[in-house]
């Protein structure tokens, strides 16, 4: 068998729910699996823009024949749109076998003393709260089968803090903490738990962070390659299409010019 239908044959019949689906790493995520399991999967897509959601819906419909998805509006940093998620899907889309804790952000590059109370609790929210509470919605189910995957896409900056990112990094050192409790948890259980954590990835991130402020977002990546969405995307897939029992449980990727979340080549 090609390395292309092995893939899709252990992608076949699934069904995937990614948040932040939206945008970026998650729209990417979505469409690079559809294409490895040659549209044989069933997709949740959860974001808080329906708009978009509907739009990769539509595009995914048009690409493949028999393919299932459905927008699903959600901000993971509410824990009462949270709570209940499984009760809240359709009866064919609420068996998650994978689960992509995508959605995450970062407002604001404020030293502590500084930093907006309100940032704070956005951060967290999404990134930490949210991420724990939706996976809760999954993981019992996901024992009762014996199988599934958990995707948590953390950072470079869980790794590695930085000066103007007291919060979000440690919003991502306590999604790398989650993930390895949740993975030690479940070791009785097929259930694989993966983190997956990238350096620099040109997406809608810097833009969020700077508040919109795209000038300031384009400097961020000035003179340098950033990764983009499909490179991680591509990941992604890789470690579910592994067989079973292969658990690519932990990654950290950077574009070439990248050492840490500071140390970057810079062409003038
Ligand atoms: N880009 C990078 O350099 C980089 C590096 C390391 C790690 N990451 C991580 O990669 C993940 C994806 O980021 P990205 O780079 O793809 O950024 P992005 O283009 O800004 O996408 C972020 C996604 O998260 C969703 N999201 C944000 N807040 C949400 C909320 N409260 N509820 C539900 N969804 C929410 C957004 O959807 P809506 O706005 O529609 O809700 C959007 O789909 C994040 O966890 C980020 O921390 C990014």
């Amino acid at each position: 068998m090609s390395f292309g239908d092995k893939a899709a044959a252990r992608l076949a019949g699934k069904t995937v729910f990614v948040t932040g689906a939206s945008s970026g790493i998650g729209q990417a995520t979505v469409l690079a699996l559809a294409e490895a399991a040659k549209g044989d999967l069933k997709f949740v897509l959860a974001a808080r823009r329906t708009d978009r959601l509907d739009e990769l819906k539509k595009k995914l419909e048009t690409d493949y024949k028999g393919i299932q998805v459905l927008p699903f509006k959600l901000d993971v940093s509410k824990v009462e749109e949270t709570e209940n998620i499984v009760s809240k899907l359709p009866k064919e889309f609420s068996e998650v076998d994978v689960l992509i804790n995508n959605a995450g952000m970062v407002h604001g590059t404020e030293k502590v003393g500084s930093i907006n109370q309100n940032d704070i609790e956005i951060m967290f929210h999404t990134n930490v709260l949210g991420l724990i509470s939706v996976t809760q919605q999954f993981v019992g189910e996901m024992r009762k089968r014996n199988k599934g995957d958990i995707v948590n896409i953390g950072s470079i900056a869980g790794r590695e803090p930085y000066v103007g990112g007291g919060i979000y990094c440690a919003t991502k050192a306590a999604v790398r903490s989650f993930t390895e409790t949740l993975r030690k948890e479940n070791i009785d259980t097929r259930i694989r738990v993966i983190e997956v954590d990238p350096g620099a990835v040109e997406t809608e991130f810097s833009v969020v962070r700077f508040r919109g402020d795209k000038s300031k977002a384009d400097a961020v990546y000035a003179g340098t390659e950033p990764l983009v969405a499909d490179d991680i995307a591509e990941f992604i897939t890789y470690t579910l299409t592994r067989r079973e029992n292969v658990v690519i449980a932990d990654t950290l990727i950077f574009p070439n010019h990248q050492a840490s979340p500071t140390h970057v080549y810079r062409k003038n």
